[in-house]
């Protein structure tokens, strides 16, 4: 059945038309509780999302929306291991991989549990080793620098947890990871490093993406140059994959060889293998205590209700104003610097989970999909791009992020902290009314004639919706949850738009032409068979690039 002619689709068309013309402020007004009512906890995280142009009618009616999707029968279904994944014909078990729980998980019948808890096992024996200086390089120097090479989910998700947990980091190692196969990004990185003090983790599920390989044998050839010593590459190389052969044929030692499985998709990763790099940076305690906040958000969403869910109520807004409102976009404003890159570990996880327009069925979807998915630390945001917030003609729903507690070591800077992130969400909630603009013109003692000319600048709408998610510190385990939330979050709009959230097939394309226009900036003839514009833009790079061969 098509989402649109589910009953309660329909019914939240028709109470769009009610809700549309409703202020946020009048809401409020009317309602003394209206943030007990709108409001969830869980663990120590705080969801208010009562600064959304919503009544408990729109959320009756998107949670009816959610039973009319079954969405939990996909809910059994993904944690039972059937293949949701339908068109790679895999499941989808990144939740296995935090798994707390002693049962067994299982997988056309067999438990898959024991394979996971040993290979986590090994992998942070090797990061334990590495952390303890007992892993010794060439030269029997202990290591100083990891280097991750890796792109999409086999970077973003170790690069934005280090970064994130960098409180809980050893701090004589330094991380640094790899992804763009331009030459500057491994040359850059490889500058400041001494070959016998460092170990490169080659982070690839298929071992085949390009981008990676290359920066795998650049990584290789410069270690081989600086050391001369072709039998340190096993005390400097190890991989993780899914894909053993293409690591071994690589030239990886079998021993540094780490596993991950087809059923976890690489923007889910980060709770395998392929997040070493947090391990080596905060240690086994820390990083089990990641995955532990992760699986108790994974029980709150198997099990809570609707009402109280809180991956459920965050998805069900996203839909509400993507679908009904025609937002195109969400932003993610962390509050927390150490969430830098939160934003965009989020933009892989949403966007190549949820960008399709091809249903379950193969059809195509005739609602939209995922919104565009953007951000930035919060504070360099609003002195950057809130102008369009507050005053641009686009809704754009936005969830700040931010902490309760910080360090405290110097209680000023985070007090500021939060009294902008409140006044950010009442701002772009209340607004700021002809009224009220023109009082504090006049209070400046404006002349009558400037006042006007200048009145309507001063003007905010407001009814702009935002969640505050409210955490206690951003310790390992409310991190995990955090992850899962959003994780939870992507895989409930998918239900509800009918997609499959963990291919992306999108991605094919220009990976195919590439390989076809590198053959042609290797040959001398002029660009094969593309649009003017293709073979233009090509044969102008080949002309200039063959000036600077002469010129040499
Ligand atoms: O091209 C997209 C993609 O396949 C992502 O889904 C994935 O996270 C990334 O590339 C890296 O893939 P791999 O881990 O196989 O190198």
């Amino acid at each position: 059945m098509t989402v649109q002619s589910q009953s309660a689709w329909k019914a939240l068309k028709t109470h769009f038309n009610d809700v549309a013309p409703l202020h946020m402020r009048d809401l409020f007004a009317q309602d003394s509780r209206r943030f007990e009512n709108f409001s969830l906890q869980f663990n120590d995280i705080l969801l208010d999302y009562s600064k959304n142009r919503i009544t408990a009618e729109t959320m009756q009616l998107l949670i009816r929306l959610a039973r009319e999707r079954e969405l939990d029968k996909w809910i059994e279904r993904m944690f039972n291991g059937e293949k949701i994944n339908h068109t790679e014909d895999r499941a989808v078990l990144h939740v296995a991989l935090r798994d707390f729980s002693d049962q067994p998980v299982r997988l056309e019948g067999h438990d898959i549990m024991p394979e996971v808890r040993a290979e986590r096992q090994r992998v942070l024996e090797l990061a334990e080793a590495v952390r303890s200086r007992r892993w010794l390089g060439v030269t029997g120097q202990p290591i100083t620098d990891v280097v991750n090479i890796g792109i999409g989910g086999s970077s973003l998700g170790p690069e934005m947890v280090t970064a994130a947990l960098w409180p809980y980091a050893i701090h004589d190692i330094r991380f640094h990871f790899v992804s763009n196969v331009d030459e500057n990004h491994i040359l850059d990185t490889l500058e400041s490093l001494q070959a016998e003090t460092t170990l490169f983790i080659v982070s690839s599920k298929s071992f085949t993406t390009q981008d990676t390989m290359l920066n795998a044998q650049t990584a290789r050839d410069w270690f081989l140059k600086c050391t001369g010593n072709s039998d340190g590459v096993s005390r400097h190389f190890v991989a993780v994959t899914a894909n053993r052969q293409a690591a071994l044929q690589f030239g990886i030692d079998v021993e540094n060889i780490f596993l991950m499985w087809d059923w976890v998709g690489g923007r889910y990763s980060l709770w395998s293998a392929i997040g070493l790099p947090i391990m080596i940076s905060v240690g086994r305690d820390n990083f089990e205590a990641l995955l532990h906040g992760a699986y108790e958000m994974d029980q709150h969403f198997r099990t809570a209700p609707f009402e109280k869910n809180l991956p459920v109520i965050l998805a069900l807004l996203g839909v509400w104003y993507n679908n009904f409102f025609q937002a195109q976009t969400q932003a993610i404003l962390p509050y927390d610097q150490h969430l830098h890159r939160f934003p965009a570990y989020l933009q892989q996880a949403d966007m190549e989970s949820n960008g399709k327009y091809v249903d379950r069925q193969g059809n195509k979807v005739t609602e939209t999909t995922g919104p565009v998915i953007f951000g930035e630390i919060g504070i360099a945001a609003q002195h950057a791009f809130y102008q369009l917030l507050h005053q641009g003609t686009k809704l754009i729903p936005a969830d700040f992020l931010v902490a309760a507690r910080n360090r405290q070591e110097i209680k000023r800077h985070h007090r500021i902290l939060m009294s902008n992130v409140f006044a950010q969400g009442e701002a772009l909630m209340k607004g700021k009314n002809e009224a009220e603009a023109r009082a504090e013109l006049e209070a400046l003692g404006m002349d009558a004639e400037k006042l006007e000319k200048l009145l309507p600048y001063k003007i905010f709408e407001g009814n702009k919706p935002t969640n505050t998610i409210l955490f206690n510190t951003l310790n390992p385990e409310t991190l995990g949850a955090l992850i899962a939330l959003y994780e939870h979050k992507i895989f409930v709009q998918g239900v509800i738009w009918n997609i499959n959230s963990f291919d992306q097939w999108g991605v094919e394309l220009g990976k195919q032409l590439a390989v076809r226009i590198q053959d042609e900036l290797d040959s001398s003839e002029t660009a094969g068979e593309h649009d003017s514009s293709t073979r233009g833009l090509i044969d102008y790079y080949k002309r200039m690039a063959c000036k600077e061969e002469e010129g040499r």
